[in-house]
């Protein structure tokens, strides 16, 4: 067995972007929310656990069930699942624009359901931001005064806050379009003033619900890469729900597999692709272009003294250097942080995963 230890100290050589050692922004310790009649005493005489079929019985909508993650600074946190299994509830519930049922919501530490209405309201206004499936825009201001808005209820004046708007305004790309009416505009263009509201106060933790799923592919690809811009400058923490596994993929740091309330399983990418915890997840990442997921150090194995033909970090994703590795008919060193190689990958084994092989003989 290869030890993770070998490289994971090192500098490069993680299969991780490095999230695990930062604090935690944000924390869900058994949070449930449970709709219908006297949900709250439900789940609180049954101590914080009922399964499913003690909630359906009971006449209660079980939206959020037991509910346990930590979300760390800086860190782009996305939660997928079908539709119904909770993940806007789960989200507002982290904001509490839904009240849990149970549980303990924590920021930096703080127990959110705990704090006065007005400190919740200033965290909200100050330090949160939010875009939601279906937000709405002001009908009657223009897309200026609608991003403007969040900075009129700071109290800043006009000038400051009429110059943070025109600049996310150019953010999103609606520069010319200051004066349109929300009716004015399409569903994506509407959607962008929603997302550069939610930019104008500079939260630090920004959730958003599914903000690019009304957007065109080619505009949705420049948004996601937008948000990958915004993030290396402003290392905001991130709480990202999408029905997409590809977005997901290309925004995660760690992803959440959420089904009836329930969080199924927390990994990065690749670690669901390699490891999917059950045929519900296996599901999710089915059609994943494999090799832009997986690196070297999960399809390596113990050197066997052939000749290498160049060498991989740990952490390199397959499809990087799938065309040389194949071109050169040579094993690849995998090599940690100090040049030191801790196993090989072969041509074959690239091949086989380009090929689905692997893919196919974990399905037989
Ligand atoms: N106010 C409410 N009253 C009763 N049930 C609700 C309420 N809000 C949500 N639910 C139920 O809670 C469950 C989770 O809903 P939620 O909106 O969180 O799902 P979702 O994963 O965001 O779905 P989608 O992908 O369609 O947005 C659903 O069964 C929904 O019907
Ligand atoms: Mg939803």
């Amino acid at each position: 067995m290869f030890q993770k230890d070998d490289w994971m100290t090192t500098e490069q050589g993680s299969t991780q972007p490095g999230t695990n050692d930062r604090p935690v922004k944000l924390a869900c310790r058994n949070v449930w929310k449970l709709f219908g009649v006297n949900a709250a005493s439900f789940i609180r005489e049954r101590d914080g656990k009922a399964s499913m079929a003690d909630v359906t019985a009971a006449g209660l909508v079980g939206a959020v069930r037991a509910v346990d993650l930590e979300i760390r600074q800086g860190e782009i946190f996305i939660i997928m699942g079908l539709s119904g299994s909770g993940k806007s509830t789960l989200v507002r519930c982290m904001s509490r624009l839904v009240e849990p049922s149970h549980g303990k919501i924590e920021f930096e530490g703080k127990d959110l359901l705990k704090i006065s209405d007005a400190a919740l309201i200033e965290l909200r206004r100050h330090r949160m931001g939010m875009v939601f499936q279906n937000f709405a825009l002001l009908p009657h201001l223009n897309v200026l005064d609608n991003i403007a808005f969040p900075l009129s209820i700071q109290g800043q004046d006009r000038a400051t806050r009429e110059a943070r708007a025109r600049e996310v305004i150019d953010l999103v790309g609606l520069r010319g379009r200051e004066h349109f009416y929300p009716r004015e505009l399409s569903g994506g263009q509407q959607q962008r003033v929603g997302i550069a509201r939610s930019l104008a106060t500079k939260p630090e933790i920004w959730f958003l619900d599914e903000p690019f799923s009304a957007l065109d592919p080619l505009i949705r690809r420049e948004m996601q890469d937008e948000l990958m811009r915004l993030q290396t400058m402003l290392h905001k923490t991130i709480v990202f729900i999408t029905h997409d596994f590809d977005e997901a993929i290309r925004l995660a740091d760690r992803i959440a597999i959420m089904k009836d309330g329930e969080v199924i399983q927390i990994g990065t990418p690749e670690e669901l692709v390699v490891n999917p915890a059950t045929d519900y997840v296996a599901e999710f990442t089915r059609d994943v272009d494999r090799a832009k997921v997986i690196s070297a150090y999960s399809l390596m194995r113990a050197c066997d003294g052939s000749e290498h033909g160049g060498t991989v970090s740990p952490d390199a994703k397959i499809a990087s250097f799938s065309a040389s590795i194949v071109s050169a008919g040579k094993p690849f060193a995998v090599v940690n942080g100090t040049g030191k190689p801790i196993g090989e990958v072969t041509p074959q084994a690239v091949i086989d995963l380009l090929a689905g092989i692997e893919h196919a003989r974990a399905d037989a």
